[in-house]
C-alpha cells in the first residue's frame, strides 16, 4: 500500500519524505487555503515546490465544475511537472473530463467519492486513482471502511484498474484498516502516519535496554 500525505504544508511534506516511506502527496483547495496560498501564480508555483520535494504522484485539484474549464485547468496543471495528477470532482462533467485525460495519458484522481456506484463510474472513465472519503463518512455515521472494502471487492471481481486511494483519514486505525481491506493507497495527515510508530511497550522496552546497557558498562 502506497503512503501519500494529505497536506500542502511544505515542512510536513519534507518531514514525511525524510522518513523514506512517502510515495506521493494529495492536496485540495481547502488545504491550499490553509497554507495561505492565493492566486493562480502562487498556486501553480506551490505545486512545483511540492513536486521538487517528493518523487511521486502529486494530486492538484481543479476548481472548475464545467467540462471545458476542467480540461483547460487540468492541462495547465499537468504541464507543470511529470508527477502531477489532475484531481477532479465526482460530478457528471468530471467523469467526462477524466475520460478525456485518460485518452491523453494524463493521470487523474477522482475525488469526493462516497458510494460504490460513484467508484464504478470513475473506474469506467479510467481514473488512475479514486478517493473515497473515509472520515467524512464516519462523521455522518456511515462506516467509511466498509465502503473501501466494498469498492476493493468490486474492483477485484470486475478487474478495474483504478487504484483505491483511501482519503479523509483521521487516525492510525484508518490506515491499518485500509491496508487490511485492500486500499492501494492511503492519504493521511502527518500526525496519523507518525502515530503508527508509537507503542508504549516499544518505549518501555527501549528504556530498559538502554538502562541495562548503561549499568553493565559503568
Ligand atoms: O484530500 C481529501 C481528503 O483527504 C480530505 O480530508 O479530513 O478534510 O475530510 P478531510
Amino acid at each position: 500500500m502506497k503512503f501519500f500525505i494529505d497536506t500542502a504544508n511544505l515542512a510536513q511534506i519534507k518531514e514525511a519524505n525524510d522518513l523514506g516511506i512517502l510515495d506521493g502527496v494529495t492536496t485540495n483547495p481547502s488545504l491550499m487555503a490553509k497554507e495561505g496560498i492565493k492566486g493562480e501564480e502562487a498556486v501553480l508555483k506551490h505545486y512545483v515546490d511540492i513536486c521538487n520535494i517528493v518523487d511521486g504522484d502529486v494530486s492538484a485539484e481543479v476548481i472548475s465544475t464545467d467540462y471545458a474549464g476542467m480540461i483547460a485547468e487540468g492541462e495547465k496543471l499537468a504541464a507543470l511537472h511529470k508527477n502531477i495528477v489532475v484531481k477532479i470532482p465526482m460530478i457528471k462533467d468530471g467523469i467526462k473530463a477524466i475520460k478525456y485525460f485518460t485518452s491523453k495519458g494524463i493521470k487523474t484522481n477522482c475525488t469526493l467519492i462516497f458510494s460504490a456506484g460513484q467508484a464504478i463510474l470513475a473506474a469506467k472513465a479510467g481514473a488512475t486513482y479514486i478517493s473515497p472519503f473515509v472520515g467524512r463518512l464516519d462523521d455522518i455515521s456511515f462506516d467509511g471502511m466498509e465502503l473501501i472494502a466494498q469498492i476493493a471487492h468490486i474492483y477485484q471481481v470486475q478487474g478495474y484498474e483504478s487504484q483505491i486511494l483511501a482519503a479523509s483519514i483521521r487516525n492510525p486505525i484508518h490506515i491499518i484498516k485500509s491496508a487490511e481491506v485492500g486500499a492501494h493507497v492511503i492519504t493521511s495527515p502527518l500526525s496519523s502516519i507518525l502515530a503508527l510508530l508509537k507503542h508504549p511497550l516499544t518505549d518501555s522496552g527501549l528504556a530498559q535496554f538502554l538502562a541495562d546497557h548503561a549499568k553493565s558498562n559503568n
